[in-house]
């Protein structure tokens, strides 16, 4: 069934149809399609422009929909012949509730639904993943709290640089996801007006309450430009974006665990529940869920792209290429919830090796910089003693120790200002606790501010 015909003379060309219909994705979307005809036919009543008893009869048949294509008890199938969720609801509606069926779309064009069920939707997504991140948060703060004195090494350029310990390391993804929380907040933020009522593109001539419209469906109020409100996609621009952070931030630390998981680093172990194995190497336990969510970065990235594009010529109002918007925003969210639910998982499974993160620090050399500050507070200018444990680090290397085991003597050749307080100057220990300034390794600065995130989470 169409919500159109009557000016036509022709069947619509089969490929046409198929090319054209938008079922098979935004039914996606019927429960919030259903919310936005309930409050519309709502606001259209008591204005007087529809009666109470087709009102009572449209919502009882919306609600019969809502509630049989919950249970299964309605199926949407592709040979229905409706053309989007839009058409397939006010035609199921007219065949359950008769006449009044037909009234429901007073005042109203798909435009302005669909801007309207798009946003509904997204808001409702951008809940759903806060959630989510709210639960990788809070596995990162269980980490953050078991691992204060768990010493390993701080890497630039990926060559290890200075100790810090794994609660730290873990604090910098808890910044990212905290603000990917934030730039989803933002975007609800900006996004949260109602459209409805803004019609093709033009408004109507209908007396409609359009605020009254909005606040029954929890907006701020309506958005105040007809024309934009039909050909605005920029809140889902925002979420592409947005999302985009997301997969590389998760990706990014994918790509720690899947180096820090190898037989060569053995810093982390993933859960063999979050492994997979090889079909021909009987020994491999390889991390394909850490690859896998490194992966679908491309494809949530390239939902940006293509939207972007999609949008970048349009004149205004509503054009049909707005309907790709669907498959992109869907694809891309159910991705960052897929990625999500399964790295926080793979986290809270993984073992953390305490010992060989430690060990990896030490012989890294992470603690020359405080070897160099220990030279400096005894008077020796910085740039020479630079070069000092430089020589002592060369020393190390050619006999494969690390400073913590170099003899006090031979120290004392290469700087007579070394004394046997130099070990517990060097521990891996003493490096971390110095480091006291907010935001530093140090555990003191770390306590505080794993009590601003507990406090944060609360919230
Ligand atoms: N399926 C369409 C979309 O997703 C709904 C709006 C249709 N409006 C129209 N004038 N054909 O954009």
């Amino acid at each position: 069934m169409k919500l159109w015909g009557g000016r036509f003379t022709k069947e619509t060309n089969q490929l046409v149809h198929n090319f054209n219909e938008s079922l098979s994705f935004d039914q996606k979307f019927y429960r919030q399609d259903i919310r936005g005809s309930i409050a519309h036919v709502t606001m259209l009543a008591r204005q007087g422009i529809l009666s109470e008893q087709d009102k009572v009869d449209i919502i009882r048949g919306l609600e019969s929909i809502r509630e049989d294509l919950d249970s299964g008890a309605l199926a949407i199938t592709p040979d229905s012949g409706y053309e989007d969720i839009h058409s397939f609801v006010e035609g199921t509606l007219t065949e359950r509730v008769g006449e009044a069926g037909k009234r429901l779309h007073t005042g109203r064009s798909r435009n302005d639904q669909v801007a309207l069920d798009m946003k509904l939707y997204t808001r409702d997504e951008i809940q759903e993943m806060d959630g989510l991140l709210r639960n990788l948060l809070k596995e990162l703060l269980a980490v953050m709290e078991a691992n204060l004195d768990t010493f390993m090494p701080g890497f630039t350029h990926l060559q290890k640089a200075q100790p810090i310990t794994l609660a730290h390391h873990m604090g910098a993804y808890f910044e990212m996801f905290s603000r990917d929380r934030s730039r989803l907040h933002d975007i609800r933020e900006r996004m949260n007006y109602c459209p409805l009522g803004s019609g093709a593109l033009a408004g109507t001539t209908y007396p409609l309450d359009r605020a009254y419209t909005a606040e029954l469906l929890d907006f701020y109020g309506p958005t105040l430009n007809s024309m934009d409100s039909v050909a605005d996609r920029d809140y889902l621009l925002e979420l592409l974006g947005a999302l985009s952070i997301i997969a590389m931030h998760l990706s990014r630390f994918c790509e720690e665990i899947i180096i820090w998981n190898t037989n060569e680093y053995r810093f982390v172990e993933i859960d063999d529940s979050y492994s997979t194995g090889s079909s021909i190497m009987p020994q491999k336990k390889n991390p394909d869920i850490a690859e896998l969510i490194r992966g679908k970065s491309g494809r949530v990235y390239g939902a940006l792209v293509s939207l972007l594009t999609t949008m970048k010529g349009l004149p205004l109002a509503y054009n049909k290429d707005m309907q790709e918007d669907k498959e992109l925003a869907f694809d891309a969210i159910d991705t960052v919830k897929g990625c999500l639910v399964l790295f926080t998982g793979m986290i809270s499974s993984m073992t953390f090796r305490k010992d060989v993160m430690e060990a990896s620090a030490k012989r890294g050399f992470t603690n020359a910089t405080d070897a160099a500050d220990y030279l400096v507070n005894r008077g020796v200018p910085f740039r020479d003693a630079h070069g000092i444990v430089g020589q002592l680090v060369l020393a190390c290397i050619e006999r494969g120790i690390a400073l913590d085991d170099l003899p006090l003597e031979e120290y004392q050749a290469i700087s007579p200002v070394f004394d046997d307080d130099v070990y517990e100057a060097i521990s891996m220990k003493t490096c971390v606790e110095k480091r006291t300034t907010v935001g530093a390794p140090g555990e003191a600065a770390m306590r505080d501010v794993i009590a601003q995130y507990r406090k944060q989470l609360e919230q």
